[in-house]
């Protein structure tokens, strides 16, 4: 176990909406209590209306609102966003559907305690509409990741995937919604091993329990 300073995992979540993922870990979480080492110290978003500040609040989890559209550009933003998450005390940033690409000195500053989930198997279907995309090239199967987050957009060392098949009558919001569910499940996974120590990032990619993952990193097909 790392010695977080507070003796737990201190995460900030990043989040611009809905907040579903976010209310997957909260539950994570309360479940597991006492027992398990992290506490959502804050959510802060770029949007003032974001559906997810709300379930932050009825957890009586702090909220913080930077509008972006504030800030003269990415760099003023991203460093008053940094502040903000610093003030908190965060050991791990958790973007949860943060519609805001970073730059490359806030992605540095948190390195080794940034994750992100996408809804793909990364490395494909980087970017957006990816259940679209997912359905148009024929994919027998489709899923999420969970990774470390890098200079590279979507391109971080992967932490865990899981994988679901693709029905043959599905439409991209059927498919949008079994994705949803399976992260609800591996964001929350990845979570704990990070506040448990288990899982780290090293020069060759995320480590687990000591070992290098995988280029696919934890795989979980269902
Ligand atoms: C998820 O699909 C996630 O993969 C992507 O943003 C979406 C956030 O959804 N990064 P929610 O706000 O957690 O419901």
């Amino acid at each position: 176990m790392p010695a977080f300073t507070s003796g737990h995992c201190n995460v900030v979540v990043l989040l611009s909406g809905t907040g579903s993922n976010l209310q997957a870990l909260i539950d994570s979480i309360a479940q597991a209590a006492p027992a398990y080492p992290a506490r959502i110290r804050a959510v802060i978003s770029n949007r003032a209306d974001a559906l997810g500040l709300q379930k932050a609040r009825d957890a009586g989890i702090a909220t913080a609102v930077l509008d972006h559209k504030a800030y003269v550009d990415r760099e003023a933003f991203d460093q008053a966003l940094a502040e903000c998450i610093d003030n908190f005390g965060a050991d791990l940033v958790v973007l949860a559907g943060f519609m805001r690409i970073l730059s490359v000195t806030f992605v540095r500053h948190y390195e080794g305690r940034l994750l992100n989930i996408h809804p793909s198997l990364l490395p494909l279907y980087k970017g957006l509409h990816t259940h679209q995309r997912a359905l148009e090239a024929g994919d027998r199967e489709h899923g999420c990741s969970v990774h470390f987050v890098t200079e590279e957009l979507d391109g971080g060392p992967l932490v865990v995937q899981a994988a679901i098949p693709i029905q043959a009558d599905d439409d991209a919001q059927r498919l949008a919604a079994r994705v949803h569910a399976r992260e609800h499940q591996i964001y929350p996974l990845a979570v704990r091993w990070f506040a448990e120590g288990r899982l780290s990032l090293g020069a060759q990619g995320a480590i687990l329990d000591g070992q290098y993952l995988g280029a696919s990193g934890h795989l979980i097909r269902t």
